[in-house]
């Protein structure tokens, strides 16, 4: 859309702004920490403090009304994951995944992802170029997600295809569109058709888990989840595990690539690899937006936000206040970073955030070991813009 020079407007839809908007969210935060956009009827909160205190009150600030601004107010969309829920809802279903989901669940898959890093590089090596994101960086996460649920190999490409479409999205409707909705029901009843076949056939994975798992029930007893609940749950696992780190790994070549020399050091070092993955989150948030609806007026900086209002938590722009990151626009691979919002803060803590850290990591790793330096070509490169995800489509890379 076209404004006047100076006038201050920000919507997650805006292609142009979602492009490069760090100028916009310095003025938000600088000139409108409680923001209003009327167009699209929601508020939004940009600072570091603010969007972690938001995120720390879920009885104010709801997430079981939405959390992706075209989809929210409307009741049906959501049902079933937890993502889309509040306490006590969220908290017994949340502690039965993460019973599921273990840190040693996840630990145990180094060796696996590694495994996949480098049959996905070898190919590569001497080949001259390669596509970053379409080549690597998309399937990785995909190939590990899928392992972990018990997606088999001869299936992936299928899943993958119809999660990528679920993230299709349209001028003014965003994520509601016949592509996108047609692509989640047919995610959903193939995740239900697995879930029945694990029923009769346990296996070690996490649909199994799924199907057993026990959350307690109204009674005061314990139940197994329904057939829909598990299917979302998978449903959320798949598409929440994809794309976020598919963008994290567009953004390490990209921002690694516009810092050579910082490149050459964590190669030399790979012991900077941890700290390089959290500065990359830091400082390209691969999810940068949640929404959230208020259960009562709110007061913020002078501003109240009235009862049943979205409020979009920019946590992108949370990354880059300078409030509380010195030098915030400055990538550094051996900032302190301490505690960042780029995983979501509180009970809606990223369930998966381990196992992203784990991919990056060893994604870097074998990358590097590889490949110590790479061109990316900017004529080529394409961005992905969806209301969910911010980053890179495709990252054609030329190395030696
Ligand atoms: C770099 C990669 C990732 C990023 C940036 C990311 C970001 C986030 C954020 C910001 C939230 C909080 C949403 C909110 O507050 O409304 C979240 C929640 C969640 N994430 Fe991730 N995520 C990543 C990877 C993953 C992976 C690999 C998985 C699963 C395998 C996953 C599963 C989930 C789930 C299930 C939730 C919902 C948790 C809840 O509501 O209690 N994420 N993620």
């Amino acid at each position: 859309m076209t404004l006047a020079v100076g006038e201050l407007y920000w919507d997650p839809f805006d292609v142009e702004i979602d492009t490069n908007p760090y100028e916009c969210w310095r003025r938000l935060r600088d000139e409108a920490p409680v923001y209003r956009n009327e167009r699209y009827d929601f508020w939004a909160l940009s600072r570091f403090a603010d969007v972690q205190a938001a995120s720390a009150d879920p009885k104010t600030f709801m997430s079981s009304r939405g959390t992706v601004l075209e989809l929210m107010g409307s009741e049906m969309a959501f049902t079933n994951m937890i993502i889309f829920m509040d306490p006590p809802e969220h908290d017994s279903l949340r502690a039965l995944v993460s019973r599921a989901f273990t840190p040693k669940r996840v630990a145990a898959l180094e060796e696996r992802i590694r495994d996949v890093c480098v049959s996905l590089l070898d190919p590569f090596v001497g080949a001259g170029e390669f596509d970053y994101v379409q080549d690597f960086g998309a399937q990785l996460p995909s190939t590990v997600i899928s392992m972990l649920l018990g997606v088999p190999a001869s299936e992936r490409r299928e899943v993958l295809h119809h999660i990528d479409t679920i993230f299709h999205i349209e001028p003014g409707v965003g994520m509601v569109n016949d592509i996108s909705v047609r692509s989640q029901m047919w995610l959903m009843e193939y995740i239900s058709e697995k879930l029945a076949e694990r029923r009769l056939q346990p296996r070690d994975d996490l649909f199994t888990a799924l199907v057993q798992a026990e959350i307690p029930d109204d009674a005061g007893g314990s139940r197994r989840l329904t057939d829909l609940e598990a299917a979302a749950f998978g449903n959320l696992l798949v598409s929440a595990g994809t794309e976020t780190v598919a963008r994290l790994l567009g953004w390490t070549a990209v921002v690694l690539d516009a810092h050579p020399e910082q490149r050459s050091e964590v190669a030399a070092d790979r012991a900077l690899i941890p700290n390089t993955v959290e500065e990359l989150l830091r400082f390209e948030a691969p999810s940068p937006v949640q929404g959230r609806w208020t259960s009562r007026d709110v007061e913020m900086h002078g501003v109240t936000i009235p009862a049943n209002s979205k409020v979009l938590l920019i946590t992108g722009s949370a990354g880059r206040d300078e409030r509380r990151y010195a030098n915030a626009d400055t990538f550094d691979v051996h900032r302190e970073i301490g505690t960042h919002v780029t995983f979501g803060f509180g009970i809606h803590f990223c369930l998966g955030a381990a196992l992203a850290r784990l991919e990056g990591r060893i994604a870097l790793e074998e990358t590097l070991k590889r490949f110590p330096e790479w061109q990316v070509d900017h004529g080529r490169a394409e961005r992905l813009h969806t209301s969910t995800v911010r980053g890179w489509k495709s990252v054609p890379v030329a190395v030696a």
